[in-house]
């Protein structure tokens, strides 16, 4: 078998070439980052959970109707997704002020917002990925006002769909961010959910206790990053199969 192209390496991802023209394979690495890459782990495990919680966000959010670039999983570690032109910004929205928005306006942690914020930051690595404003989104040319009106649009419906998805097993979405990209149809172009959406990915906090289900746990160091992921994958029911293990065997009647 011939080996495969790889056309792109990231913190968390592998992107190599698709089996037709405008598809791609992406690939989950193990890689845990944080801080622009200052702080570095290999999780266990870690790649195949987010394959699966990717998978069950983005095709449930297919299924209602919010276009994504997933087309199916092929494996542990890999998917099949569409080939998009990314565009280059984070868009990120908070229900519940955390992170950033906490440290840079001073307002504490787990404060309600009074509604769903919608920010950019500019995808530069060596910049440290800045917020920008639409004013700078148009004036360099990184997308159009209606590419943002799009953008807006897509990012209120995820965070529609993710709200209550989690809200189902106990989970409140305080934020989270999502890259967009640019899928072509003929001529036309339009606006698709890519990347991944993840716990890498997303602030989760269990409703009762508060107790953090995503990266902050790395970023954080408040314990075992895979046993929280596990415990979101375990709560919406996609575990995958070989990590099931660990759970106690049981007598089936
Ligand atoms: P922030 O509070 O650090 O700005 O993060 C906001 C959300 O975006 C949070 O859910 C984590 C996510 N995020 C990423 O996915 N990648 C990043 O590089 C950063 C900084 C945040």
């Amino acid at each position: 078998m011939a080996r495969r192209n790889k056309l792109y390496e990231g913190k968390a991802k592998i992107l190599y070439e698709g089996p037709e023209p405008g598809t791609l394979v992406q690939y989950f690495k193990d890689d845990a980052t944080a801080f622009n890459a200052e702080k570095k782990d290999v999780i266990d495990g870690k790649g195949v959970l987010n394959n699966r919680l990717s998978e069950y966000f983005m095709s449930g959010l297919n299924n209602i109707g919010v276009p994504t670039h997933f087309i199916k999983r092929l494996n542990m570690r890999e998917q099949l997704i569409r080939q998009v032109e990314i565009i280059p910004l984070e868009v990120v929205v908070r229900n519940v002020a955390a992170g950033s928005m906490s440290k840079r306006l001073g307002i504490e942690e787990g404060t309600p917002l009074p509604r769903p914020i919608i920010e950019f930051y500019y995808k530069d690595d060596k910049l440290g990925d800045p917020l920008v404003t639409e004013e700078h989104i148009v004036a360099f040319g990184w997308a159009n006002q209606q590419d943002l009106d799009d953008m807006v649009a897509l990012a209120v419906r995820v965070n529609d769909f993710l709200s209550g998805v989690m809200l189902a097993v106990g989970i409140r979405l305080i934020d989270f961010k999502i890259e967009i990209g640019r899928a072509w149809e003929g001529d036309f172009q339009r606006l698709i959910v890519a990347d991944e959406i993840s716990p890498d990915s997303c602030r989760l906090w269990d409703i009762e206790s508060g107790q953090k289900l995503d990266k902050d746990v790395f970023r954080r160091d408040l314990g075992s990053l895979a046993d929280a992921y596990t415990e979101v994958a375990r709560r919406l029911g996609v575990l995958p199969s070989n990590v099931t293990h660990a759970t106690k065997p049981h007598l089936i009647n």
